[in-house]
Parts: C-alpha cells; sequence; structure tokens
C-alpha cells in the first residue's frame, strides 16, 4: 500500500464507518489473489531495425524486425500510430455510442492524399498539417509542414510474456521528447495543473476519499490526453488504452541560444493494451475542434443548467428544500436548479425516494417548476443488493451485475451498504439501467447527476474499487476491470444520456458525471469533486476547469465555497465570484460540512453575491452561446490566456486568470486579503469592464480587487450579447482601437429542446469617429447596442457608454 492508498483508506474506513470497509477490502484482496492472471516470466522487446514498408490510404506501415507500425493521417488532419497490429478501434474514446444531432465521433476516414514514401533516414508521411517522419529504429517525429518538430517518440519497449498461454498483453512504454520551451496541460481533471508540472500522473480513476487539494492525484477523471503548447505550435497527443498506467513528464530547458536545450520529456508506460495514439496539430481552436470531431461533439447544456444552481448534501426533508428556495426568493437572488444528493434516497439506495422526508417528491418538483426552478437528482451506480428492490431484482434478471471469474456477483459497500454493479460496457446492462431512469423522470426531475462512479467500493486498505479481476462485458469483447475501471462512467454516461433521449425525447438531457474518460463531452459534464474549503482548493477547482475543458470536455465548475467545512466569509464569497463565470455554477457543501447558502456569511457578502447573480444573469447569451460555440468547435467556454497566444511563453505558465470566449478575460482573486491583483493580458487592448480604462498587452498591469469584485477585462472590438436593464438581450460593444476592426457571435437556441440554434455575426468599427456595428451580411442589427470603452476614439483619454437603437442606427447618448 502506499502513502496515498493509506490516506485515502483511512478517509473512506472515516466516512464509510464500521467493518463493512474492511471486510470489503479483504473480499477485493482474496478475489484478486485468486482469479487474477498472475504474470509470469517477460521478455523485453523493442520494434529492431526496419525491414519493409508498405503504403496504405492516408499513409502505410513499416515493418520492423519485432514489430509494425501503422501510419494513417485522417480527413481533418489527426495521426493515427499504431505498433504490433493496432487499429483505431475498437475504442470507447472514439465510439460514436448514443448522442443525437450528429454529435458523432467515431474512426474518421483517411485523407488519401497522404501516402507514406521513402525519406533519407527512413520514411515519411506528409500531410497538409504535419508531416510524420518514420526512422529505421522505430522513432516517430512528428514536424510542424515547415518543418518544426512538434514530438519525437523514440522506439517503445514492450515486455511480452515469455509464457504466451497467461493471455497478458505486453506493458509497455514509450518515452517521447518535445520542444525545449513546451509546457503539457490536460491529462483529465488534475489539481496541479492547469499547466502540469513535471511529476508523475497516474491514470487510473480515483476517488480521493474525504476531500482533495493540489498535491492529490490521481483523482475522478484521468485521461491519456496531453495539449502540448510550444513556440513551434501546439499539439494533443491521445494513447489510446484504457488501462492503468503513468505519464511522467519532465520539464526541457533552453541552453540560453547557447544551441544545447535539453528537450521536455514524456513517458507514458502502461500496464497492457494497445500501444496506439493519436496526434492533431494546430491552433489549440484547430486542435479541440479535431479532438472533438473525433470523440464527439460536448452535448449542449439546457439553458437552464447555465444559471445558478445550489446543493448540499443533506437538505434531509422537503421543508429544508423549501426553506432554501424561499430564502433565494425572498432576498430577491436568482436561483434555476436544486439537487438533490443521497439523503432523499431510501436508506440510500439508488432509484428510490425517502417518503418520510419527501413525501411528495412530483409534487416538490412542480412547486419549483413554478418558480422557474428544476430540480436534478444524484444517481450512483452502486445497487443495494436486496432481494426485493426493484433495481436490484430486474438487474439480476438482466443479469447486468459485474461478476468475478467463477461466475458470482462481485459486491462492495457503498452508502446503502453491500452493493454490486452494474456492468455498463455490457450492451445489454446499459439498456436495462437506462430504463430506471423513467423513475426519476416519473419522480419531477429535470436531469442527473453521476456520482461514486470511478466507480468508488467503501475499503479500509488498498484500492477502493471492484477487484481487477472482476470480468467485464467490454461490448462483447470479454475482459476484466483492469480494462474496465477508467472507462466505466463513461459507460454510465452513456446509458444514462441514451436513456434520457429516449425517455424524454424532446428535451435534450441534462447529465453531469464525477468521473469519466476521453469523450464523456458526448454525453454532458462534469464537476470538481470533493475539493477541500480552503485557498488551494479554490486554485485546484480553476485548474481542474481549465484542464478539462483542454482535454474536451467543457462544461464543468467546482463546488463553490468547497465541499469540506465551513469557509470563512472571504474565501466563499472569492469562490462564488470565480463561480459565477464559470460553465457550471454550483454552491455544494458535505453532509459533514457547514451551508453554502449566500446568506449565511453575513450581509456584505450576501450584496456582493448578489452582484456576482446580477452579472451572471446579465451574462447569460453570452454564454449559450458559448455553449452552442463549444458544441459546434469544441472550443471549451473557460479557456488558458495563451489559448489566442500560444506563442506568448509568459501565458503559459499562468494559471490564475482564464479567457470566457473570446471577449472577456476573468482574474478571479484566488488569494486571501488581496484588494488588487497582478492580471497578465495577451496581445491586443483590453479595458476593464469596471472602470473603462485601457490597458495593452501582452504585458502585466495591475488592478483594484475589492473584495466586491473580482478583475474582468473584455477585448477590444469584441461584440457579446448580454440581458438588457430590462431583460431584453442587447449587444455590448468594447471599442476596437482606431482602424481595427472587431466582431463578435451571438447564438439564440432552443432552450431544452433539439430545435437548431440562430447564429449571427456582428462587426464593430470605426466610421466617422463613432464606433458603429453592423450585421455581418447586411440587414438591421435587430439589438439594442451599448458601446463601451473608448468611445471617441484612440486617445485613450475618454471611456463611457454609447447607447444606440435597435436598428444599429446614430448613437442616443454618451455616458461618462
Ligand atoms: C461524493 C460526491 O462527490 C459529493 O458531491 C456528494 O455530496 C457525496 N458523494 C454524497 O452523495
Amino acid at each position: 500500500m502506499d502513502a496515498g492508498d493509506l490516506v485515502r483508506s483511512i478517509r473512506m474506513a472515516g466516512v464509510a464507518g464500521g467493518w463493512r470497509p474492511a471486510r470489503s477490502a479483504w473480499r477485493r484482496r482474496r478475489t484478486d489473489a485468486r482469479d487474477l492472471p498472475r504474470r509470469g516470466p517477460e521478455r523485453a522487446r523493442v520494434p529492431g531495425a526496419a525491414v519493409a514498408a508498405e503504403p496504405e490510404p492516408g499513409g502505410g506501415a513499416v515493418r520492423f524486425e519485432r514489430s509494425t507500425l501503422r501510419v494513417r493521417v485522417a480527413v481533418g488532419g489527426a495521426v493515427f500510430c499504431g505498433w504490433d497490429g493496432a487499429q483505431p478501434e475498437p475504442s470507447y474514446a472514439l465510439a460514436s455510442g448514443a448522442s443525437r444531432n450528429g454529435s458523432g465521433g467515431g474512426v474518421p476516414e483517411p485523407d488519401v492524399r497522404a501516402v507514406l514514401e521513402p525519406d533519407k533516414d527512413g520514411w515519411r508521411v506528409v500531410s497538409e498539417r504535419v508531416t510524420v517522419l518514420v526512422s529505421r529504429h522505430g522513432a516517430v517525429e512528428i514536424r510542424t509542414p515547415g518543418g518544426l518538430l512538434l514530438r519525437r517518440e523514440l522506439p517503445p519497449r514492450w515486455w511480452d510474456a515469455v509464457d504466451r498461454e497467461d493471455g497478458e498483453s505486453a506493458r509497455w512504454v514509450q518515452r517521447s521528447q518535445t520542444p525545449a520551451d513546451a509546457r503539457v496541460f490536460g491529462l483529465g481533471g488534475r489539481a496541479a495543473g492547469p499547466r502540469l508540472p513535471a511529476g508523475a500522473y497516474r491514470l487510473w480513476n480515483t476517488d480521493p476519499g474525504g476531500s482533495f487539494g493540489p498535491g492529490d492525484d490521481p483523482l475522478y477523471i484521468t485521461m491519456p490526453v496531453q495539449l502540448v503548447v510550444a513556440d513551434a505550435g501546439c499539439h494533443l497527443v491521445f494513447h489510446d488504452n484504457t488501462r492503468d498506467g503513468q505519464i511522467t513528464l519532465r520539464d526541457g530547458e533552453e541552453g540560453a541560444g547557447s544551441g544545447h536545450d535539453r528537450p521536455g520529456g514524456c513517458e507514458v508506460r502502461m500496464e497492457g493494451g494497445p500501444l496506439r495514439y493519436w496526434v492533431i496539430a494546430g491552433t489549440p481552436a484547430r486542435v479541440l475542434s479535431a479532438w472533438t470531431a473525433l470523440t464527439g461533439r460536448p452535448a449542449l447544456p439546457p439553458r437552464w443548467a447555465l444559471g445558478h444552481q445550489h446543493s448540499r448534501w443533506g437538505f434531509g426533508s422537503a421543508q429544508e428544500v423549501r426553506r432554501v428556495v424561499a430564502g433565494y426568493r425572498e432576498r430577491g437572488l436568482p436561483l434555476s436548479v436544486v439537487h438533490l444528493d443521497i439523503d432523499h434516497l431510501d436508506g440510500h439506495r439508488v432509484f428510490t425516494v425517502d417518503a418520510g422526508r419527501f413525501p411528495d417528491l412530483p409534487g416538490l418538483a412542480q412547486e419549483l417548476g413554478e418558480q422557474g426552478i428544476r430540480l436534478v437528482s444524484i444517481v450512483d451506480p452502486a445497487v443495494k443488493a436486496e432481494p426485493g428492490l426493484a433495481a436490484y431484482d430486474s438487474g439480476v434478471a438482466a443479469d447486468a451485475f459485474v461478476k468475478d471469474a467463477r461466475g458470482r456477483q462481485v459486491r462492495g459497500v457503498v452508502w446503502p451498504g453491500e452493493a454490486v454493479f452494474p456492468d455498463f460496457t455490457d450492451p445489454a446492462a446499459r439498456a436495462w439501467w437506462g430504463g430506471l431512469y423513467a423513475e426519476r423522470l416519473a419522480q419531477g426531475f429535470a436531469g442527473v447527476w453521476h456520482d461514486m462512479n470511478e466507480p468508488v467500493s467503501f475499503a479500509a486498505f488498498g484500492d477502493p474499487t471492484l477487484p481487477r479481476s472482476a470480468r467485464h462485458s467490454l461490448e462483447g469483447r470479454g475482459g476484466d476491470h483492469r480494462e474496465a475501471h477508467n472507462v466505466y462512467a463513461l459507460g454510465m454516461a452513456r446509458a444514462g444520456y441514451q436513456a434520457l433521449c429516449e425517455l424524454r425525447p424532446d428535451r435534450r438531457p441534462f447529465l453531469f458525471s464525477r468521473s469519466g474518460w476521453a469523450g464523456l463531452q458526448r454525453y454532458g459534464g462534469t464537476w470538481s469533486g470533493d475539493v477541500a474549503t480552503d485557498w488551494a482548493g479554490l486554485r485546484a477547482s480553476l485548474a481542474l476547469v481549465l484542464g478539462l475543458g483542454l482535454c474536451g470536455v467543457p462544461y464543468s465548475g467546482p463546488d463553490v465555497g468547497g465541499f469540506t467545512g465551513t469557509p470563512e466569509p472571504e474565501l466563499y464569497l472569492r469562490w462564488f465570484q470565480l463561480g459565477a463565470y464559470l460553465p457550471f455554477f454550483r454552491t455544494h457543501s458535505s453532509i459533514l460540512g457547514g451551508l453554502r447558502e449566500p446568506w449565511e456569511f453575513g450581509p456584505e457578502v450576501l450584496e456582493h453575491a448578489r452582484a456576482a447573480l446580477a452579472e451572471r444573469t446579465r451574462l447569460m447569451p453570452y454564454l449559450e452561446t458559448l455553449a452552442h460555440i463549444a458544441r459546434g468547435t469544441g472550443a471549451p467556454y473557460v479557456r488558458p490566456l495563451w489559448w489566442s497566444s500560444p506563442a506568448d511563453r509568459a501565458l503559459r505558465e499562468c494559471g490564475d486568470a482564464f479567457l470566457l470566449g473570446d471577449a472577456l478575460l476573468v482574474a478571479p482573486v484566488l488569494e486571501p486579503g488581496a484588494t488588487g491583483r497582478a492580471v497578465r493580458l495577451p496581445r491586443g487592448r483590453w479595458y476593464d469592464t469596471a472602470t473603462g480604462q485601457a490597458h495593452r498587452g501582452p504585458g502585466q498591469v495591475l488592478l483594484a480587487a475589492p473584495v466586491g469584485r473580482v478583475p474582468v477585462l473584455a477585448r477590444a472590438g469584441s461584440v457579446l450579447p448580454v440581458t438588457g436593464p430590462d431583460g431584453e438581450p442587447e449587444l455590448e460593444v468594447w471599442a476596437p482601437r482606431a482602424g481595427r476592426t472587431g466582431s463578435g457571435v451571438v447564438f439564440t437556441g432552443d432552450p431544452e429542446g433539439w430545435g437548431a440554434p440562430r447564429m449571427e455575426r456582428f462587426v464593430s468599427r470605426w466610421d466617422g469617429g463613432r464606433v458603429v456595428v453592423e450585421r455581418d451580411g447586411g440587414g438591421e442589427v435587430g439589438y439594442r447596442v451599448r458601446v463601451r470603452g473608448d468611445v471617441e476614439g484612440d486617445a485613450g483619454t475618454r471611456t463611457g457608454d454609447v447607447t444606440q437603437r435597435p436598428e444599429g442606427g446614430g448613437a442616443e447618448g454618451a455616458g461618462a
């Protein structure tokens, strides 16, 4: 047991209590000792020298003495490399699954223009976006069309079982080099990010137990997805392998012009499974677009899921829910969603209701619905092993639960006690599970919150999950938990998403999941999980959202206020202010933690939280636009500062601010006692939205951050839709620099259904000493326009507001 396991076990034993986690841990250990294939003697292997090469559509295969490498460039520019005969499929990341409206995924066609041809030291495949060079010993270089090196993969090394009978796939390791200035982001949700420091990152979805901070790794969502940013360009590399493994990053060092740079390093070490990977190169926007074309575009949340959401583990009764909702109403605070955690269930049994505490849940849902508030339900995968319980009996009848090698149910311990686990890698089990969501809809829930799906089984020691030897269908191929573990939650999301599409075909599902893997975005979003209530937890919250967005999962956010304990008022407020600019904006806490209602922290915090909520409401049309952009292109709502200036090295190190779409730069306060903060600006002109003062990037500015607000800057020229004072949408336009133009798009969509959105594009420019806004392609602007920033030109002396009539006609007047 390593130190992490020990800490986790102590925390879990505390949470679950009693002797059960100890019994469960022993049981798991016994099962694995009995059933897990033992690794016999192994022999190391490297590819050896090349012996032949054959072109194939999109590239070709190079045969080495002891392996074969297949290189294939796909339409859209993604490059596939597969060793030892590995093909792109089967793949959980690429599986198109159940998504609607063409969110797709799946293996793209080869780009037939790309062909394997001999090169001086081996072979090359030249394509529009990258050149792939394969050396005679199996090194692979990915270069830009201009010849700059993005990534060099050294020949891999395998450890094959000497006795082939043990059926184990080879362990392998692959080392690679990146430019000395390269910085790595992603790997799923990592608290240490967003820029991942040198070190080892495990690939095994894990509940840290209790709560986590920046030092805890791995967490709930691990993904072998790295976004690498360097002067030479950006690329994403995805090792499509669901097994346990480890990625070790090493920072490069620049030789200060001596020409002796030490490259950055990455080592991928996997416990088996295929050695295959995809590389996508280009600008960050292009990379995310190609990545989500490959793994599926992000599901579009219903509009209400962009509003403020409130949750607590331990509301305990319908009265308490009513009291909290009334608290929001009486104080005039907007509230869009209330989440019910496991305490509303009957003895923590999934798909039941505690009728004593929640006597009429459909009635409560309706009552809240009349106030514009949706109810969302927690759904845990573990089903209490209790004959007579509908979910258990029907699951047994459907043969849906995970079994051990001897065909017996694998049992674990979760909130309801002794429990069994659906096999979400089995299509029939997914279909059965999906049918159970009808009960949630009948109770009046509008969305689902998947939890504990790493999956967790409480353990007094060792890994708090299922035995590694537990058998899984893996879509009929058959295999064990070592292969299924990391995609367990992905399968659950797929089942839930498909069920909601079928049960309520006229509405888009709202689903978010604690655990997941590459492709989770097809079905929904995620959240931070149990982030510790301290300033480090606040920082980690932002790291997670940024990192996940770069892995293709754009909809996420933290437990505002932190999961544990009671935040001091200042910490709560700063968390609330950050949350107000993140896609998933939810206050939540543990049953052992304090309250998170904004009025629980004194009148000053309440007034500042009110302002944050008002700003959230004002930005709703912009957030909806960003949701559509994410859906259409994979670009996350929340982007690192280097998103449009990846060559700016200082920005790559900057994890304390972010871009919200193209237009806004948000600089949250992540430290106690701050009344101002330094903000690093990307290139261009940026207006402080509080004062209208213009600043020029690149560079760093010091901005006021009094307790009531966090610095937000707007990019000159941007046009964004906001809610006007009368509740109608209007265009906010930030004056472009003199002689320059700007632009922005507006998406207005079906709030909950599948109707196609309307997209409008607007251009801002100077015309005879004033800023005008025009609809791209002509026609009336159709919105009231508010021009802000340097309304009198580029002098930088006078700032203010000018309101224009909806026709986009003349200015109505200038504010100060
Ligand atoms: C763990 C989740 O991360 C947390 O949000 C939830 O409140 C508890 N489980 C109880 O369901």
